[in-house]
């Protein structure tokens, strides 16, 4: 089909609402690694992996090999039914996954992976406290995901879920207590101690939280930020879910998890986008202390189908015998060097910051006030797409530029797109 009957149609069928990054969008016709190529043959350098999800890059001939095979044995039962795909993904995941979480639940997506684990919290409280979420997070687009969201422009309408309460997001550059790490002494964290004292009544179901606040703009706490907050949660009665929907498999460089990175475990995890290179997976692993509350929600209709395990299975696979983990920390380096050196150039580039191959350059109207500049964000993506380079945006403001390429790609790749952005920058006032 050519573009312009898929933008004609697009426009016709689907939601207008459907968000579309670019002025002119762009229909991708195919991919292969970090590269995709458009309805009209123009190839492009995609650095933001479909929201940080093509972990291993587009169409890994191992990923698609063993989808293929498993395609043509057996595609789905539902979860009535065990199988031998989802138990190998299960006794994976409690491998991979960090300290005591050693039960999985499958679903299709994080936003369900999420609903799970805040279900959890509360079947594990029995049914008394709420949920301590952060500002500036995402949680999914369902009700009360949305809820837990803090960001306007992602909730649509007004609160709809009682029982969720907003902390401080551990966000450095803008801190909404006017203060500078390291002589806050982390306030952001110790003001949970009040948030649940004169906000809840003394006690919570759980505290979720993202390793690194992805949509929000790939917001990096202070090193200590997580021990403090989940001590707080802990003593209060709440459990801690960590969202590793986008920290996930490897992402934050050396790590498999991100929440690695802080060194505190959580109850519950979950994960989704990058687990299975792009098929639908979501899942939710918690303690089987946690995991045994939670009677009576047996099905998922598509969670965990052998298609989709296996492609995490395969996934898994690539990223342990490539050494990904190790790679995005390098690579992850090289990336954060040259968006420093780019950023020296220009003061409208606020702050630079990410972790491993999750970069993100934060841009500012003024560096003196700080006045979010979407505008230039918005600007920068256009110009980076004439380079044929692909980005993503996030952040409160739509001011933050979010760089996360899959995780198979070289020096190369990395030194091409940053000469691409390079590029791009010089154009922006
Ligand atoms: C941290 C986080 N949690 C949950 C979700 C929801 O995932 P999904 O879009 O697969 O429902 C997202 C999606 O961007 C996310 O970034």
């Amino acid at each position: 089909m050519d573009r312009k009957t898929i933008l004609e149609k697009h426009k016709r069928f689907l939601f207008p609402s459907a968000i579309n990054y670019y002025a002119e969008p762009v229909a991708f016709a195919r991919g292969a690694g970090a590269r995709l190529t458009d309805t009209e043959g123009r190839e492009y350098l995609d650095f933001f992996a479909g929201i940080l999800t093509v972990s291993v890059g587009h169409c890994h001939p191992r990923v698609v090999e063993r989808v293929a095979e498993q395609l043509g044995t057996l595609q789905h039962t539902s979860t009535l039914y065990p199988n031998e795909w989802i138990v190998a993904l299960a006794e994976k995941m409690a491998s991979i996954s960090t300290g005591r979480l050693s039960q999985s639940f499958f679903s299709a997506s994080g936003t369900e992976a999420d609903e799970t684990a805040i279900l959890l919290a509360h079947t594990h409280a029995g049914g008394a406290g709420d949920i301590v979420a952060l500002r500036h997070c995402y949680a999914g687009r369902s009700l009360l995901a949305i809820n837990v969201g803090a960001h306007a422009p992602w909730r649509i309408i007004p609160s709809m879920i009682p029982g969720i309460k907003h902390a401080h997001a551990p966000y450095c550059y803008r801190c909404a207590l006017g203060l500078t790490y390291p002589a806050c002494g982390l306030q952001c964290a110790h003001d949970i101690e009040e948030l649940i004292a004169t906000e809840t009544c003394g006690r919570i179901a759980g505290f979720i939280a993202e390793p690194i606040l992805g949509v929000g703009g790939f917001i990096v706490p202070p090193k200590e930020y997580f021990a403090t907050a989940v001590e707080i949660v802990r003593r209060h009665g709440g459990i801690f879910i960590c969202d590793e929907v986008q920290t996930g498999f490897g992402r934050t460089g050396g790590k498999m998890n991100g929440i690695e990175q802080w060194g505190v475990e959580p109850d519950v995890a979950t994960y989704a986008k990058g687990i299975a290179n792009g098929l639908p997976l979501g899942a939710t692993i918690a303690t089987p202390a946690v995991a045994a509350s939670l009677e009576g929600l047996s099905i998922s209709t598509f969670g965990g189908n052998p298609v989709c395990a296996v492609a995490a299975l395969a996934t898994i696979e690539v990223i342990e015998s490539e050494g990904l983990v190790a790679r995005s920390a390098v690579l992850g380096e090289q990336l954060a060097r040259g968006l420093e050196q780019l950023a020296a150039e220009y003061p409208w580039v606020g702050e630079t910051r990410g972790m491993g191959l999750m970069q993100a350059l934060e841009l500012v109207a003024d560096p003196q006030t700080k006045e979010p500049s979407p505008e230039r964000a918005k600007a920068l993506m256009e110009e980076a797409r004439e380079e044929g380079l692909l980005i993503g945006k996030g952040g409160l403001y739509g001011n933050v530029l979010r760089i996360a390429p899959p995780m198979a790609i070289g020096e190369a790749e990395v030194a091409e797109a940053l000469e691409k952005l390079g590029r791009a920058m010089s154009r922006i006032e």
